[in-house]
């Protein structure tokens, strides 16, 4: 039996628009380098079998039976690994029961398919190369993991491993920092986005402010990354709130239009906007839920301006974790 955990991973400079690609290779290739901060208590969890025999593999996603798509996906996965080790393992990995499971809710504005595509390529490399062998990628080769996971979902590279991430090109790498910061994320709404991240991908490009949005992006990025560095929460609040409004605008100018924000996430972040010494600052992915990023509990902060808007949310406590574990 093999047992991976990984965690999502919250991204401080967004992957937000993909290069054009003509192969599984270049699959979800960003635009721009991304950076993230990968979380601890959310995990996916996925336990991978053998099967002795059956003519096909049994995937499970929260105990169900996988949807035709995320069958799909979870099999050309398996599939593009195989490919990956075949000249030394031409047998491949032969039946697999694959269960995969959340700890979090679902479109709770934490990206599911990070964790689960770390996770995946974990267990399916041990089922391919031996557990062994893929502690050892873990360890001194998480480049290959993080290539692989990539042509998965596009945000997984940087969930194989814990801390901070900077991906760039094929692959994700950790950074030095071990800065202990906390992310409190505030669910508005469980609803499923209307629009994927794949689709927004490919519309980002119709924005008329994402060439603009390219040429600034090298510049910012180095800046929070001395924030990091530095460990000076003001600096890299001010970029994360810059960087999220940015691609939610890109989002709003893309044709057709693409409004992941609610007039609750709206409201908020005004009232946010509005407060003095501030120790927490948000970002925000592709859906209405807000994350906070701080380096002391705010919780009781949150809950305090949520009531003063009269807005019922739900809070998930999450920080910067240390990365997958594979039993
Ligand atoms: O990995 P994808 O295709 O789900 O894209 C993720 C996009 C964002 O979460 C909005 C930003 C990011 O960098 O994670």
């Amino acid at each position: 039996m093999i047992r991976v955990t990984a965690s999502p991973n919250i991204a401080f400079i967004k992957y937000w628009g993909k290069r054009e690609s003509t192969s599984d290779e270049t699959r979800n290739i960003g635009l721009n380098t991304s950076v993230s901060m990968t979380l601890s208590h959310a995990q996916t969890k996925v336990q991978i079998e053998k099967l002795n025999g059956g003519m096909a593999h049994q995937i499970f996603v929260d105990k169900n039976p996988a949807s035709p798509a995320d069958r799909a996906k979870i099999e050309t996965h398996i599939k593009r690994i195989e490919r990956h080790f075949e000249t030394e393992y031409p047998l491949g990995s032969g039946l697999l029961k694959i269960e995969s499971e959340n700890n979090f809710p679902s479109s709770a504005g934490i990206a599911s398919s990070a964790s689960a595509f770390a996770a995946l390529t974990i267990g399916i490399c041990a089922a391919i190369i031996g557990k062994e062998r893929t502690r050892d990628l873990m360890e001194n080769n998480s480049a290959l993991l993080s290539m692989l996971a990539r042509r998965g979902s596009g945000s997984a590279s940087r969930s194989v491993c814990g801390g901070f991430m900077k991906w760039d090109g094929e692959h994700a790498e950790s950074l030095a920092s071990k800065w202990n910061l906390l992310d409190t994320i505030v669910i508005l709404s469980r609803k499923a986005k209307s629009i994927s991240s794949s689709d927004g991908h490919a519309l980002a490009l119709t924005s008329p402010h994402f060439n603009e949005r390219l040429e600034d992006l090298p510049s910012r990025t180095s800046a929070l990354l001395a924030a990091i560095d530095a460990r000076d929460i003001h600096t890299l609040g001010a970029l994360l709130e810059t960087e999220a409004l940015e691609m939610h605008q890109i989002a709003e100018t893309s044709s057709p239009p693409v409004h992941y924000l609610g007039s609750e996430s709206r409201r908020l972040i005004a009232a946010i906007q509005a407060l003095r010494e501030r120790q927490f600052y948000f970002t925000i992915d592709a859906g209405p839920n807000l994350h906070f990023i701080s380096e002391k509990p705010i919780v009781a902060d949150l809950e305090r301006v949520l009531a003063g808007l009269n807005l019922q949310a739900e809070i998930w406590q999450d920080g910067l974790g240390t990365g997958p574990s594979l039993e």
